[in-house]
């Protein structure tokens, strides 16, 4: 059989390199965009106190594949963190629908937040910790509405505030406040090979892992970033690249 030289070259050269230690063991490859959804990501936007525990909150279910952080539910251009106006503190989240549904997601949004508390959440004073759904289409505002009348009926004394609106303009926040308990976890950070500040907006492992360093993840997903985490430690293996 005639083989042109060039592909029997490139044969070697692939032969070569299967043979040779996983490349990513030194070099970090982003995992943004790796998984590739049979259906078009969905995006759902919620307001539940603090955008940086309610980006943790999200960051671990399983289905959800990036989280952000901004302002939302105002009228002021170009918010900001100290001068955000009427908005209130947010988190964006990309699922795939597949995975995990918007009703879902409502449920974990009533579980994460005290929704009858007036003019804060938790220790967090203001009007910009109120609770907010925001919903896109009339089945999610559907939704939204019978799940508000759920949360109602457990409670008669006290009035569930959080607010329903059609979802509108999503400022992202700064930099600073993305990821913002993996970025005060040296140790997990490290353990992404200290990704970068973009990748740190789009990554999965990054939504999971600031959910994991807030103490925010369900048993489950603990136990396998614990158990990623300690082989780790025990092969030396620098660099967590998934869970
Ligand atoms: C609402 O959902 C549709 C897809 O169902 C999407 O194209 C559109 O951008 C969404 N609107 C907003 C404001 O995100």
């Amino acid at each position: 059989m005639e083989v042109p030289s060039g592909s029997l070259f490139l044969l070697c050269f692939l032969l070569l390199f299967a043979t040779l230690p996983d490349p990513a063991a030194a070099v970090r490859i982003p995992d943004s965009g790796r998984r590739q959804p049979s259906q078009p990501l969905r995006v759902a936007v919620f307001a539940l106190g603090s955008f940086w525990r309610s980006e943790a909150v999200f960051g671990c279910l399983p289905g959800v594949v990036r989280t952000s952080v901004g302002y939302a539910g105002g009228s002021k251009t170009n918010p900001e963190y100290r001068n955000l106006g009427d908005h209130a503190e947010c988190v964006q989240v990309e699922y795939d629908p597949k995975l995990i549904q918007f009703k879902q997601l409502l449920d974990v949004f009533w579980a994460s937040h005290d929704p009858r508390q007036v003019f804060g959440q938790g220790p967090d004073v203001g009007n910009q910790y109120r609770s907010i759904i925001f919903t896109n289409g009339t089945l999610e505002a559907r939704l939204a509405a019978a799940s508000k009348e759920r949360e109602q009926t457990k409670s008669r004394s006290s009035i569930v505030t959080t607010q329903i609106q059609q979802l509108g303009t999503f400022y992202p926040a700064e930099s600073e406040h993305q990821k913002f308990e993996l970025k005060h976890n040296p140790f997990l950070l490290q353990l992404t090979g200290d990704m970068p500040e973009e990748e740190l907006l789009t990554s999965s492992l990054a939504a999971k892992l600031n959910g994991y360093a807030a103490e925010l993840c369900h048993s489950g997903i603990q136990k396998k970033i614990v158990a990623k985490i300690n082989e780790i430690r025990k092969n030396g293996w620098p660099i967590l690249r998934e869970v």
